[in-house]
């Protein structure tokens, strides 16, 4: 069927795409032993391809990662920032990323910023060139995260638990985890997509009211949080909204 000539009334495919909306559900443990047929990467992927982007760019790369060793070096990646958050004493939750090495799904999500030049900016190095630069970048992160979104609902479409990672972003890390998958210097690992059946049942996390989001002309001033409301719930209520299961704080 043509795209144009689906009804605007096509509620049953709303709700079908509801239900998966609505039941992609952070895994971070799943069961080991599940083997990922080739064609629900590709499955999972197709979804991605038909994403949105900047300019129609298309600015990702997605490296499926299947060897259980790779798999491991990665992991311990994250074990060693972990390590260093806690010894810069961050305070953010932390699951157990452990989960990493016996994922049975694992994409990394890779992207080139050469691809901000694609979008509007001056690159003649001036101040308000910078500010579009600012913006290019942000044109390429939304590009990437709404293609890594159609992978995640593509893979909870397929049953499975999805874990979207991006703790690991900064450059060390980086350099320590790009020669292992033989990612050119100029590309950045964004984010790790595992997936796979979960290793305990998945539950649904707190997900803000309609109202609470939703401002119809205006920006509803009762949404506006201040500073110490801002700081008050990263102190007291990101924890819990966060994990329910296997978290600690360093
Ligand atoms: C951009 C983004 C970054 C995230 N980074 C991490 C991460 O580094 N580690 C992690 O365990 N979960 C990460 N998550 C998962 C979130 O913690 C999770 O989506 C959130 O708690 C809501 O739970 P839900 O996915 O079950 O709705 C990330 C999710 C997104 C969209």
């Amino acid at each position: 069927m043509n795209q144009t000539a689906v009804p605007f009334d096509g509620r049953a495919r709303y709700e079908a795409l509801m239900d998966v909306v609505r039941n992609r559900m952070t895994s971070r443990a799943f069961d080991g032993s599940h083997v990922v047929p080739r064609e629900h990467y590709e499955l999972i992927l197709e979804a991605a391809r038909h994403a949105p982007s900047g300019a129609n760019a298309q600015p990702w790369h997605f490296i499926v990662v299947t060897e259980p060793e790779l798999k491991t070096r990665i992991m311990e990646c994250f074990r060693d920032e972990q390590i260093q958050r806690a010894k810069l004493k961050m305070k953010f939750p932390t699951p157990d990323y452990r989960g990493l090495a016996t994922a049975p799904g694992f994409i990394v999500v890779a992207s080139d910023f050469r691809w901000a030049k694609a979008f509007p900016v001056l690159n003649e190095g001036s101040a308000l060139d910078a500010m579009y630069k600012e913006n290019a970048e942000r044109i390429l992160l939304q590009s990437v995260a709404v293609a890594t979104m159609a992978a995640h609902l593509a893979a909870a479409s397929l049953g499975y638990g999805v874990w979207w990672v991006t703790a690991i972003g900064q450059r060390l890390a980086q350099e320590a985890m790009k020669p292992l998958l033989g990612i050119p210097d100029p590309l950045s690992v964004l984010d790790i997509m595992c997936f796979g059946p979960p290793a305990k049942p998945p539950y649904k996390r707190f997900k803000k009211e309609l109202s609470e989001i939703v401002n119809w002309n205006r920006f509803d001033p009762a949404h506006f949080m201040s500073d110490a409301e801002i700081d008050e719930w990263i102190a007291t209520g990101r924890h819990r909204i966060m994990y329910r299961d296997a978290a600690k704080v360093d």
